[in-house]
């Protein structure tokens, strides 16, 4: 089971404002599920996956897998992501834009 709880993150814009990216973000994914996160562009989808990934450090919260304890703000623990065992595919291209499978 992984478990999200209580995830926060703000960003900092081009402009200095603050920008509340994920505000108390609280879910639970049972092993074997598909999950969705479904909602308007700017809501935190790609904030909250970075964030389980270990890609974004979130502000406060807490995620988990089984009985790992993956990032806690209050327990000051994050896991980096090599040591996560978590995959994710990114919504733009990543490292080679200028290439084809061919
Ligand atoms: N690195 C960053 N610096 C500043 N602001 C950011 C950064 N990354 C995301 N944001 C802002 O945080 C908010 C949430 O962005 P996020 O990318 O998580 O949304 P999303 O739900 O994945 O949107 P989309 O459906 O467009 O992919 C948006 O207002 C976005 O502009
Ligand atoms: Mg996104």
């Amino acid at each position: 089971m992984l478990k999200v709880t209580a995830l926060f993150k703000e960003y900092s814009d081009a402009d200095h404002q603050t920008v509340q990216a994920a505000q108390n973000i609280t879910f639970e994914v049972p092993q074997g599920t598909l999950f969705t996160l479904l909602g308007p562009s700017g809501c935190g989808k790609t904030t909250t996956l970075r964030s389980i990934a270990g890609l974004e450090k979130p502000d406060s919260g807490q995620i988990s897998f089984e009985e790992q304890i993956l990032y806690s703000s209050e327990k000051k623990i994050s896991v980096p992501p090599n040591r996560r065992n978590f995959g994710m595919v990114f919504q733009s291209y990543a490292i080679w834009p200028h290439m084809n499978v061919f």
